[in-house]
């Protein structure tokens, strides 16, 4: 049964993009199919996190313009998932139908087994669009008390339409004791389990800079680290658990 899931966040600049990069790479080294769509319409950057951008590619933009196909904008990246990436000029924007993005992406849902939504921050329409198009919802927030205030509202939008929360990840969490608020303070506001915590690491914005993604570049960090233990936990496995030889075959065969 495929799986839509949607990162999102209120609160900006908080990892959604960061962690869909993670988690499509660490996904399709599993030997899930994956696809990761840039859906922050106005803010596109995926592209950027995956050394992807490009004038000459076609994006989610012209899908919702109506322009082309899906399945014509989806392309291959080299970690071996797939993406459907966001155009990022101002003109892109022009004749764009939000409304569209559920039946698009449901229309080719059956050929994968994760679809992972980076959201655009924000309650906004394009945000709404894109977690109402999702099966659930995954909660980034930074240790903060704003951020973590802010994130209670998409709690409450998802409950109130039910969007299942599959739960929170606290990003950049960097140990400050002035200024950063405890994971039990975390699950306690906004009622969901953490998933992960990931450390605020320089390994993380140098791997953004080199434009890819830090399980890939330095796994065996912290943060990459934890970015793998987030894509078992969605799926309901340990990192350390052993792969079972079925697994070990899809893996090797997905790769080749
Ligand atoms: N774990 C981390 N450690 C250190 N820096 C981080 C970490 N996660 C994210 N960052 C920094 O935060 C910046 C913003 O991350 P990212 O683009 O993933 O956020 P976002 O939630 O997608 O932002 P937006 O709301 O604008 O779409 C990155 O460029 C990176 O420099
Ligand atoms: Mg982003």
């Amino acid at each position: 049964m495929p799986r839509i899931i949607c990162v999102a966040s209120v609160k900006g600049g908080v990892g959604k993009t960061t962690t869909v990069s993670n988690l499509a790479t660490t996904f399709s080294k599993m030997g899930y199919k994956t696809l990761a769509i840039d859906a922050n319409i106005t803010g596109a950057n995926l592209g950027l996190h995956l050394g992807t951008s490009s004038r000459n590619i076609l994006t989610i933009h012209d899908v919702l313009k109506n322009n082309i196909k899906i399945k014509e904008a989806i392309y291959k990246h080299s970690l071996g998932f797939h993406v459907l990436l966001g155009g990022i000029y101002l003109n892109d924007l022009n004749n764009i139908d939000l409304s569209q993005i559920k039946e698009k992406i449901n229309s080719i849902k059956k050929e994968y087994d994760i679809i992972l939504i980076d959201c655009a921050a924000g309650l906004g329409e394009e945000a709404l669009n894109a977690i109402n198009a999702s099966d659930e919802v995954v909660v980034v927030t930074t240790p903060e008390l704003p951020s973590v205030a802010d994130a209670y509202k998409l709690v409450e939008y998802a409950e109130n339409n039910w969007i299942p929360i599959s739960g929170v990840i606290v990003n950049k969490e960097g140990n400050d004791k002035f200024k950063d608020i405890t994971v039990n303070d975390v699950e306690e506001i906004l009622g969901k389990k953490v998933l992960q915590i990931i450390p605020k690491e320089k390994e993380v914005e140098q791997s953004i800079n080199l434009k890819k993604p830090v399980v890939n570049l330095f796994p065996e960090s912290k943060s990459g680290k934890s970015f793998q233990k987030l894509a078992y936990s969605l799926i309901g496995k340990d990192l350390n658990q052993k792969q079972s030889w079925v697994e070990k075959l899809i893996s090797f065969f997905t790769k080749y």
